[in-house]
């Protein structure tokens, strides 16, 4: 597996809440975050699909309760492992999916439309507005 898509060991995959990391994709840099459950590791993009501009996770994780990843903005809640809303204004809706593989104990990514950059996020965010500043 290629280092430079090594995202972070699976130890460090918390199941409480999500890891927040950065991939290019194309010319831009996006969001996503890592999830653990049942020692499974998943990678979704880090928005909800209720308003697309509302990050999951903040930068300091999400609260993923019971399996599920919960937005804090109106409270959908979406399964960890498949990234479907159980429940909210977005019911129905999925998370959308990054590919991501597991070896040797780490997480590498494995989707051959983004380039891994980072762990957290190279994206400056309006706090205010809860808009990305950056081209996103
Ligand atoms: S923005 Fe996530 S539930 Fe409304």
């Amino acid at each position: 597996m290629d280092e430079d898509s090594r995202i972070a060991d699976v130890d460090d995959v918390p199941e409480e809440t999500t890891l927040l990391f950065t991939v290019r994709e194309g010319f831009d840099e996006v969001e996503a975050i890592l999830v653990r459950r049942d020692g499974e590791v998943q990678a979704w993009k880090n928005y909800c699909q209720h308003w697309t501009d509302v990050r999951l996770d903040k930068g300091d994780g999400a609260t993923v309760r019971d399996g599920e990843i919960v937005c804090g903005k109106h409270g959908a809640l979406f399964e960890a492992d498949s990234g479907y809303c159980t429940y909210g204004p977005c019911e129905g809706a999925v998370l959308t999916e990054i590919d991501v593989t597991v070896e040797d104990g780490a997480v590498y990514l494995t989707d051959d439309d983004y380039e891994f950059v980072e762990r957290g996020s190279t994206i400056q965010h309006d706090l205010s507005s809860n808009r990305s500043l950056g081209f996103q």
